[in-house]
């Protein structure tokens, strides 16, 4: 019997069903599912205690510093490294379905300037699929060409939002540049330096991937419905969205700004602490102690101020981290992926409200892995609840209440 079975401990013996709630013993709610497994997955693992995320068995330092997004693509959707041959055929698969059509375009520039890109991105995905052919969920070939199509075309998805709010016109993406080098050459109208690529081809590398996430859970509930990769994404990117999941990058360069530099850190957080509310980028459900993503992204920081001048928003940084693994560390609250990840963006010349976008770019990948892995044993998705509420309510007639 799974697990999961256990908590659900049934006393009932009445035929009545309006009697039967009554005798069912209460199952135990545990808040945020906190530890209750939802699959079983291949994809991904992570060691909370140890500090340790891989993909398909290779630790996340080894990527960052060997493989680039592609690649990674390939490892996760397929559970193995690709030969140079494949590794190609998928670079030239993305670089020939990154194109959106006319409609889509439309669309996007139709969308309220001042919304947030989250939103532009949720309606830009359902547009796509709206312009694509119907997916067989059924058919492995039919679900991953729609899988290649949304790795590929998102990025175009973002960027073009970002420049028709400028004012901008649609850029249609280059012929032959990977998925870093083609977002930020269609966001900022020419060729990426070699090292700005770099670093974002590295930073998606780093978010592609995380087990069993709210957003990722999101994406596996729709799946189990049988609605089609499309639908699946814009759902996800709606739950990535929230500030306690991927919302929090755009929160922590906003708090950072606010604080004005390293020497306001104790009083603000002084003062943070006294209301009782959270420091954004730091903590996690599964992490207890520094996120190794977080590792990484300081690195690629290091580098890319080194190339291009440093940012005193960076000593804000480190001295809040200091301020705030004093004080809490020892109850496993370290920084997490998304303290340093804005920081490097707003270095490549990033907005802030496109921070999350770029995120939900890099976790397509892992989104879609788990839409093929959920059909490979689908069952939808139908967890129990506790009911609080009355029984045997008495019906009043309208004119009498
Ligand atoms: N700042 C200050 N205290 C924090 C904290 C933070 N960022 N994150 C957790 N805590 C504290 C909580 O107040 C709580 O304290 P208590 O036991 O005294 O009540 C304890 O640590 C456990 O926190 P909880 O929110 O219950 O943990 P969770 O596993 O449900 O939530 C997060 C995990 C990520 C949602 C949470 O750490 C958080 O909100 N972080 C800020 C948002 C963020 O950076 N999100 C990105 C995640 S990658």
């Amino acid at each position: 019997m799974p697990p999961l079975r256990g908590f659900l401990r049934s006393s009932a013996t009445s035929n009545d069903p309006l009697k039967r709630h009554r005798t069912v013993t209460d199952p135990v709610l545990v808040p945020g599912l906190a530890g209750i497994p939802a699959a079983k997955s291949s994809i991904s693992f992570i060691d909370g205690s140890a500090g340790i995320l891989a993909y398909r068995g290779h630790r996340i330092e080894t990527l960052a510093e060997h493989s680039n997004f592609e690649e990674t693509c390939f490892l996760i959707l397929e559970g193995r490294l690709p030969n140079r041959e494949e590794l190609q055929t998928l670079r030239s698969d993305l670089a020939s379905r990154r194109g959106i059509a006319d409609s889509v375009v439309q669309t996007l520039g139709s969308l309220p300037k001042n919304g947030h890109p989250m939103n532009g991105l949720q309606v830009g995905l359902a547009t796509f699929g709206m312009t694509r052919p119907k997916v067989d969920v059924k058919d492995p070939a039919s679900v991953r060409e729609a899988v290649l199509c949304l790795i590929a075309a998102t990025p175009t998805i973002i960027a073009t939002l970002e420049r028709l709010r400028r004012g901008e016109d649609y850029l249609a993406p280059p012929a032959d540049a990977n998925t870093a080098g083609a977002f930020l050459h269609m966001l900022n109208g020419e060729a990426p330096s070699a090292i700005a690529e770099r670093t974002l081809d590295c930073c998606l590398v780093l978010h592609a991937e995380h087990t069993m996430n709210a957003s990722t859970f999101a994406a596996r509930v729709v799946a189990s419905t049988e609605a089609g990769p499309y639908t699946v994404a814009s759902s996800a990117v709606g739950a990535l969205y929230g500030p306690l999941h991927g919302g929090a990058n755009e929160r922590v360069l906003e708090a950072l700004e606010s604080i004005g530099g390293a020497v306001n850190v104790p009083d603000w957080y002084a003062q943070k602490r006294a209301s009782g509310g959270k420091v954004m980028g730091f903590g996690h459900r599964v992490y207890k102690t520094k996120d190794p993503r977080a590792h990484t992204i300081q690195r690629l920081a290091g580098e890319l101020f080194e190339a291009h001048g440093s940012t005193p928003i960076y000593d804000t940084a480190l001295a809040l981290e200091k301020a705030v693994v004093e004080d809490l560390g020892d109850k496993g609250i370290h920084p997490n992926v998304d303290f340093f990840s804005g920081i490097v963006y707003q270095k490549l010349g990033i907005p802030t409200d496109v921070f999350t976008p770029i995120f939900a770019l890099a976790r397509m990948v892992g989104w879609m892995a788990h839409y093929e892995e959920q059909h490979q044993d689908n069952r939808i998705f139908r967890p129990a609840q506790i009911y609080t509420g009355a029984h045997d309510a008495p019906w009043v007639a309208l004119e009498d209440r």
